[in-house]
């Protein structure tokens, strides 16, 4: 009998009943109906097409489970440890920013900003990345992008966000970097206030530039030592190596940084070896394209190295050409340390909750794989133990309402 048998079911509903304040989870209703939409493709399938009945039934229960399922990944408690801030700036306060600072931009709405998100590279979308973020000058800027960030992370039942932002992309326009790290740090410790919500500052150098101007941009952040929890490295990959950096990140972890890196998003599993080899990273950002190399594959599964995916960006750069084709659910299917992340929500078209939605619909993950992502989320995290452990027994409390998601679990 499957696990989403109504025998099952009910069997194990009745075993632990779900208590009133959770209502909203509404467990019954979406076993129940992805039972039955599997009844309808299965009986489909084997007679060919339904009634008009039967299909517009199909339809309504398809859209109600999307609604449901919507929100068990809305609710899930969880940690996104790749988003770019810059990348969440929205055009309508990308508009309203420029506005206040008298910058021009080269759009006249936001319909026509959304209208040149169109990439068929990682490099085709930097250009226009960068070219956003001129508008961003002033401390109340950095403020204002970050507090929308952490607003939106915050509906999505975000507990904890690891936040990238690109020092190097302001200073070289002359703005300095108290005034980047003040109005990002302002806008953190409110949230974290107002909500609990725990936030880390992870800068990245850009890889397009030299590794001295990586260096330079390490010692001006080491006035901030305090603030910053782990360095990064981002940009656009292909022709330039983590093997660059190496001097650089060998001094960020001599002053006891986390390290991570963007490696095998568009780079070779090569480039996924050397950010560990010689970065010493802890974390791959992306590393899809591990999956060309059977031996690296095995050993960031034996190291349960978190590879932060973001599969909604991977779509939207063309790494992948469709949702259908990402590899996430093959990567932890082979039991490789998998998180889901947004990189650019801004950009990309979808915040953390569409992320798993988009993933959960292509790739036909069952509710033990969202736990699964979601317990790696905190597993992966910077935190101390007992923060993660804090955060894995808030997410034990929401998978004990959920009996039928053992593997969830066991995890
Ligand atoms: N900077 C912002 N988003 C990025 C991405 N997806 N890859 C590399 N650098 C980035
Ligand atoms: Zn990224």
């Amino acid at each position: 009998m499957g696990k989403f048998s109504p025998r099952a079911v009910a069997g194990a509903l009745k075993k632990r009943p779900l208590p009133a304040e959770n209502a909203f989870l509404n467990t019954e209703s979406v076993v129940i109906r992805i039972t039955s939409i599997r009844e309808t493709v299965r009986r489909r399938e084997k007679h060919g097409t339904d009634t008009p009945e039967e299909l517009h039934e199909t339809f309504e229960s398809r859209n109600s489970m999307r609604s449901d399922i919507r929100r068990f990944i809305r609710k899930i408690p969880k940690a996104e440890l790749h988003i770019h801030l810059e990348g969440s700036l929205e055009p309508e306060l990308m508009f309203a920013i420029a506005e206040r600072n008298g910058v021009e931009l080269p759009y006249h709405s936001v319909a026509e900003v959304r209208r040149a998100y169109r990439f068929t590279s990682l490099q085709s979308f930097l250009d226009i990345y960068y070219e956003g973020m001129h508008v961003l000058l002033q401390e109340r800027d950095f403020h204002d992008m970050t507090a929308a960030y952490l607003a939106r992370a915050h509906a999505d039942t975000v507990r904890h966000a690891e936040l990238f932002f690109d020092p190097q992309a302001h200073t070289e326009r002359g703005i300095p970097l108290e005034t980047v790290i003040g109005g990002i740090h302002s806008a953190r410790v409110e949230m974290e206030n107002r909500t609990g919500m725990s936030t880390r500052l992870i800068p990245c150098f850009l890889r397009h530039l030299s590794a001295d101007s990586a260096m330079a941009s390490l010692e001006d952040i080491l006035r901030f030592r305090d603030l910053i929890t782990g360095v990064g490295l981002d940009s656009s990959e292909v022709g330039n190596p983590p093997a660059k950096f190496t001097a650089v990140f060998n001094r960020a972890r001599a002053e006891g940084l986390h390290v991570v890196a963007h490696a095998g998003e568009e780079g070779p599993p090569e480039y996924i070896r050397q950010a560990m080899d010689l970065l010493g990273s802890e974390r791959i950002d992306h590393g899809v394209r591990c999956i060309g190399d059977p031996e690296l594959v095995e050993r960031l599964k034996n190291g349960q190295i978190p590879l932060t995916v973001c599969h909604l960006s991977n779509v939207r750069l063309r790494v992948f050409d469709t949702m259908a084709d990402h590899n996430l659910k093959r990567l932890l299917d082979l039991g490789l340390r998998v998180t889901v992340n947004s990189d650019d929500p801004a950009y990309f078209g979808g915040y953390l909750t569409e992320n798993y939605l988009a993933a959960q619909e292509a790739l036909n993950l069952e509710p033990d794989d969202i736990l699964t992502l979601a317990r790696n989320s905190f597993l992966a995290a910077f935190l101390a133990p007992e923060e993660k452990g804090r955060y894995l027994e808030e997410l034990d409390r929401f998978v004990s309402l959920f009996p039928h998601t053992q593997r969830g679990k066991r995890q």
